[in-house]
């Protein structure tokens, strides 16, 4: 059975983008899907001076070895002044240290969720242009806007949204 990765870039413990990811994973089919949260990994605040001083931190390794044993990845984007959250780019940050083609061209379903029109439009894009720099592999994107107005309880409600993301799983299923 293939193996997902699934996980929100945030370290919001209420994140919106988790639900968006475990919503996600569960429209998945025949597939083994481990969902990580940032808060289990215990990464310092990336810094030369750190890293020359302290090393990689082993999480850092964890997570890496995770991608790399992965088959795919499901990741939704949290939005922070139209950029990565600090705890999303600190991670990318220590990943790019040990392995600098850190998502090893396994499949990706890259998403954003924002309670704003946008729906993390601009981090969207921003992963969209940098992660193909690291190996990504994006097979789809999908942005839902205005997530209190269309998930409820543990679901996409917006019947559009949850037809464009059955149809973005359809192939990432099949890039598998
Ligand atoms: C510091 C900060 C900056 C934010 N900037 C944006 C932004 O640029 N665009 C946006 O759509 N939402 C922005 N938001 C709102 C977030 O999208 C919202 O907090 C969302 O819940 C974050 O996703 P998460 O719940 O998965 O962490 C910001 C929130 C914070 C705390």
């Amino acid at each position: 059975m293939k193996k997902i990765i699934a996980f929100a870039g945030s370290n919001s413990k209420k994140s919106i983008n988790k639900k968006l990811v475990l919503f996600a994973t569960s429209l998945l089919n025949d597939v083994s899907v481990t969902v990580l949260d940032l808060n289990d990994f215990n990464l310092p605040l990336y810094g030369v001076d750190n890293e020359n001083e302290h090393k990689i931190p082993s999480d850092a390794h964890k997570f890496l070895n995770l991608i790399k044993e992965s088959d795919g990845i499901v990741l939704s984007l949290a939005e922070h002044n139209g950029a990565y959250t600090v705890a999303f780019k600190n991670l990318f940050d220590w990943l790019s240290r040990i392995e600098s083609k850190l998502f090893f061209n396994k499949p990706m379903l890259l998403m954003a969720t924002s309670p704003g029109a946008r729906g993390g439009a601009s981090v969207l894009d921003i992963a969209k242009n940098r992660f193909p720099y690291h190996n990504a592999n994006i097979v789809e994107t999908f942005s839902l806007p205005f997530f209190a107005n269309h998930f409820n309880e543990g679901k996409i409600t917006n019947t559009d949204f949850l037809e464009q993301l059955n149809k973005s799983i359809n192939k990432f299923t099949k890039s598998l």
